[in-house]
């Protein structure tokens, strides 16, 4: 089995070490990250409210330190920083577009008479979820804010040119401080939807995934090898982790939710031919049963 994602680029002496900017490295994707990135790189972390010892304290709102710290000499400004939960972004498009869209043209600006290249996180709700899978080359057209946000700021990245946009699933895994994806199972029952499908990708592989794709320009996928419903993902973690949760299978948009999900995203790439790791090894890993 492939375990690209357990030694990768910077793990040899002769791979070089790089100055990295990342935003975002108290929250659930940037701390997998952090945890990779740190210990091959030198990286500046940001928090917002989560304080996390060794990082750095950043509004995406405060312009004029947004542009201060990013124009200072990074070969990479990492972005996986935001407003996230899509319930929070439907209820406020104008914080989505402050938090998600206004620091992507702060960034740009900042970092344009320098070598520094941009790498933002980008998400499957760019896609309406109405196809089989989604690559690269296919047209958007979200059906929510979050992703509306997405794609408005995918679009001042790509008009710039020699930066990276990373389209990502839903993340799963165990985060060194922030744990959103563990969150989800922390009640007595966890209602999880059997009429939505994605691929989703373990937090683990995601730092070495990007260590291998962040070379490129443009825009890359980088999907989970298996295709799974909520329900099932949900079902498989409980189990491997014998959580104290029972899952409950549900169908459709919560009666108070005036949130649309797209219902089927598989991102795949015409790019390269990495993949996450497949379910069964993840969650051994997760679990502790496989090296880590
Ligand atoms: N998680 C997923 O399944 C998933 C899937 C697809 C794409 N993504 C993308 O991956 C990226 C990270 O997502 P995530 O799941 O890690 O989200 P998260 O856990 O909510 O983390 C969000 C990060 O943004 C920071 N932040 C929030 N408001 C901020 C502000 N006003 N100023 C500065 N920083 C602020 C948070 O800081 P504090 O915590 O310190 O407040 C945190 O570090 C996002 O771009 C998201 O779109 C995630």
């Amino acid at each position: 089995m492939s375990r690209y994602w357990q030694s990768g680029p910077g793990d040899s002496p002769s791979d070089p070490r790089l100055r990295i900017l990342l935003l975002g490295a108290s929250g659930f994707v940037g701390g997998g990250l952090w945890r990779h990135l740190a210990a091959r790189h030198e990286v500046v972390g940001t928090f917002a409210n989560r304080a996390i010892p060794g990082l750095v304290q950043l509004d995406l709102r405060d312009e004029r330190r947004l542009r201060a710290l990013a124009a200072d000499g990074f070969d990479l400004v990492i972005h996986a920083a935001g407003l996230v939960p899509l319930e929070a972004a439907e209820a406020d498009p104008e914080l989505a577009h402050r938090l998600n869209v206004r620091p992507v043209e702060v960034l740009l600006a900042a970092v344009r008479d320098s070598a520094a290249k941009l790498v933002f996180f980008s998400s499957d709700n760019v896609f309406d979820g109405s196809r089989h899978q989604y690559t690269e080359d296919d047209l958007r057209s979200p059906v929510n804010v979050y992703g509306r946000t997405k794609t408005a700021a995918e679009d001042l990245l790509l008009a710039d040119g020699g930066h990276l946009v990373v389209r990502i699933p839903l993340v799963f895994g165990r985060g060194p401080w922030a744990n959103s994806f563990l969150a989800r199972l922390a009640g007595p029952t966890t209602p999880a939807r059997t009429d939505l499908v994605c691929a989703p990708v373990y937090l683990p592989s995601l730092g070495p995934a990007l260590a291998e794709l962040w070379a490129r320009t443009g825009v890359v996928h980088f999907g989970g090898r298996d295709v799974v419903t909520r329900f099932e993902l949900m079902s498989k973690v409980q189990q491997a982790l014998d959580l104290p949760t029972r899952v409950v299978a549900a169908r459709g948009e919560e009666a108070a939710s005036r949130c649309r999900r797209p219902p089927r995203l598989v991102l795949r790439s015409t790019r390269h031919r990495l993949l996450g790791p497949g379910l069964d090894a993840a969650l051994a890993h997760l679990a502790g049963r496989s090296p880590a």
